[in-house]
């Protein structure tokens, strides 16, 4: 049966079930920026020239900002409507119906369903109790046909990343590599350098986590040139928006500053771990995202889930093999972990 992906509601909607105003809402189920976007981008886009007109569908200025922050030639960059869009397209690339990938999971949901969307399946390789990727098992699947691994580094919900000799490993074969660094901004790891020397190395980044940038939609990819150019003729001609545009190039002119922001939930995140490391009932995974995955004990997950959202305060809940009782929870504002310790204390 069809899996329909599985996304987050939004503040209004989340307010309404809490029957609280919707300014009362502590959002950390999205692993959104608790800081917002650049303090330049609300002028910068009601400023910005040209909404009437369509967007550059090479999309010459965003590539070239992009190549400057990520060191690499705007040739091997391709920009969409989140990390998301650039996961689809790469399955529509590189899938026929029957085809095979290999997720390791537990891990994000877009792999899975884009595949899934495009008739083809996956092979899932279960991560290890740490969440560390089974490279042996990667292999097997690859050897037995699968086209394309996702790998997710930092993984989302896990927050581990994966070590570069194990993905090494997996360049060395006929396959196309993806690894998602969505959070590669806070991991402070990246292998972006390697793409220009690896045909089947794909690199994902966004703009929705370190550039709070969820709401308007702007990823990347960073791929061979030849890939590139099969995605850029097969993609919607104008696939990243005017205002996207805008957005990405004055974030990246800002950004000094949002990276210290990401410095800050970095602290913030350690804050975190050690106040829920308090609870003896809590195991608090290490994590080098923006976001802990915790685990509650057996049978207790959801109602501490349900009890945190009645105050208002919304996680996201797993209950699923390697995920049983478990919440991802993204770093908020210091009161907001404030807020979320408190309600612990009256729930555990
Ligand atoms: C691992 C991972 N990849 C991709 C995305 C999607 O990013 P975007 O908002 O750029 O589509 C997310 C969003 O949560 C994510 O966690």
């Amino acid at each position: 049966m069809f899996q329909a992906y599985d996304a987050v509601d939004p503040p209004e909607v989340l307010a309404q079930r809490a029957g609280i105003p919707e300014d009362k809402v502590i959002k950390l189920n999205g692993n959104e920026n608790p800081f917002g976007p650049s303090p330049r981008l609300t002028e910068g886009l009601a400023n910005w020239p040209g909404y009437h007109i369509y967007p550059d569908p090479l999309q010459r200025r965003a590539r070239a900002a992009l190549g400057e922050y990520v060191g690499l030639d705007p040739k091997h960059i391709l920009a969409g409507a989140g990390a998301d869009e650039i996961i689809d397209l790469l399955i529509r690339a590189t899938l026929e119906p029957g085809d095979r990938i290999v997720n390791c999971v537990p891990t994000f949901g877009m792999y899975s369903f884009s595949a899934q969307v495009q008739g083809g399946k996956t092979i899932s390789v279960p991560r290890s109790e740490d969440f560390e990727v089974d490279i042996d098992g990667c292999l097997l699947a690859i050897k037995d046909g699968a086209k394309v691994v996702f790998i997710c580094s930092p993984n989302n919900p896990s927050g581990n990343t994966t070590p570069a000799g194990d993905i090494q490993r997996l360049l060395e074969q006929d396959v196309l590599v993806v690894v998602d660094e969505t959070y590669a901004e806070f991991s402070g790891e990246t292998l972006a350098p390697l793409v220009p020397e690896h045909w089947n190395l794909v690199v994902l980044r966004s703009l929705s986590k370190w550039g709070g940038l969820a709401g308007l939609r702007v990823g990347y990819g960073l791929m061979s040139s030849g890939l590139i150019d099969f995605l850029m003729a097969i993609k919607p001609p104008y696939n990243l928006s005017a205002a996207g545009e805008a957005g990405l190039l004055i974030s990246l002119e800002d950004k000094e500053l949002l990276l210290r922001r990401c410095a800050d939930i970095v602290l913030e995140r350690g804050r975190m771990a050690a106040a829920l490391g308090e609870f003896p009932a809590l195991k608090v995974r290490p994590s080098r995202g923006n976001f802990l995955l915790c685990h509650a004990p057996s049978g207790k997950g959801h109602e501490v889930y349900t009890g945190l959202a009645e105050r208002g305060i919304f996680l996201r809940y797993f209950n699923q093999p390697g995920l049983e009782d478990s919440f991802r929870i993204s770093v908020g504002l210091p009161e907001h972990t404030d807020a979320l310790i408190s309600a612990l204390r009256e729930l555990l």
